[in-house]
């Protein structure tokens, strides 16, 4: 039986790919009011201002690359039960080829019925308009989870953690619940190793190793220790 690792992914993963994160300097919410373009207020005020926003992020996330923190996760499964969770919405986690990926705050790459949640459909291009309808005729909105939207998959998260031998977190401010509250579902010896190059909010829990390097640096490290290499 293969041992499981948790991997809890943030914006960090990502921008050595070229995506911004949220919270750094001329991150992503720079220029932008987060509840104009990422609420359900935001949605009924301006939702061409909504949809434009997604539509930049989709151009830029069609024009970048996984990076060799996305692909060491992939070796890390030749020897562990790998999961991964991410806040992110990009799929550079699926284009890197990891088995088991959970999107806490949904993807960018789909959109929903505004009618019928349950109605979601895959996209290949980067734009979404007004105008786009569902199968039963409303406006398609961006599959993503929106600030004061429920998080339907953090049971799920907090079920995959609570199993989890080894818990990686990598590149993400652990600043939004309920996802930065998935680190208090890990068992008390399971081992957690935090990879970011700014220092993180320090945890008062034992076997807690703080890695203060960019992803690119310290995870494909910390795998090459984790695979006894
Ligand atoms: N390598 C690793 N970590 C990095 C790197 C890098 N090259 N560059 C920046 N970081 C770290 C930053 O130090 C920061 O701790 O990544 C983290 C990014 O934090 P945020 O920008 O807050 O992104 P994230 O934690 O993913 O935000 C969580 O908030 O805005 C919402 O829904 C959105 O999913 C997002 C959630």
């Amino acid at each position: 039986m293969k041992q499981k690792i948790v991997v809890l992914t943030g914006a960090g993963i990502s921008a050595e790919s070229g995506l911004a994160t949220f919270r750094d300097a001329n991150g992503l919410w720079e220029g932008h009011d987060v509840m104009e373009v990422a609420s359900p207020e935001g949605w009924r005020k301006n939702p061409k201002l909504v949809l434009d926003f997604y539509n930049l992020r989709r151009k830029s996330a069609l024009d970048v690359e996984p990076n060799a923190a996305h692909k060491a996760l992939v070796d890390l499964e030749q020897k562990y039960d790998v999961q991964i969770i991410t806040q992110n919405v990009d799929d550079l986690h699926e284009r890197a080829g990891s088995s088991n990926i959970l999107h806490l705050h949904g993807k960018l790459f789909e959109s929903r019925s505004t009618k019928d949640e349950n109605l979601v459909y895959p996209m290949t291009g980067w734009e979404l308009n007004l105008g786009d309808l569902c199968e039963k005729g409303s406006q398609l909105r961006p599959n993503i989870v929106w600030f004061g939207e429920a998080v339907p998959l953090i049971e799920k998260a907090a079920e995959e953690t609570m199993h989890a031998d080894y818990l990686l977190i990598i590149g993400t401010s652990l600043q939004v619940y309920p996802a930065a509250g998935l680190i208090s579902y890990a068992p008390h010896d399971t081992p957690i190793y935090l990879i970011d190059p700014n220092t993180p909010p320090i945890s008062h829990r034992r076997n807690f190793t703080i890695i203060q390097e960019k992803a690119t640096v310290g995870v494909p490290k910390l795998v090459k220790k984790l695979l006894g290499e």
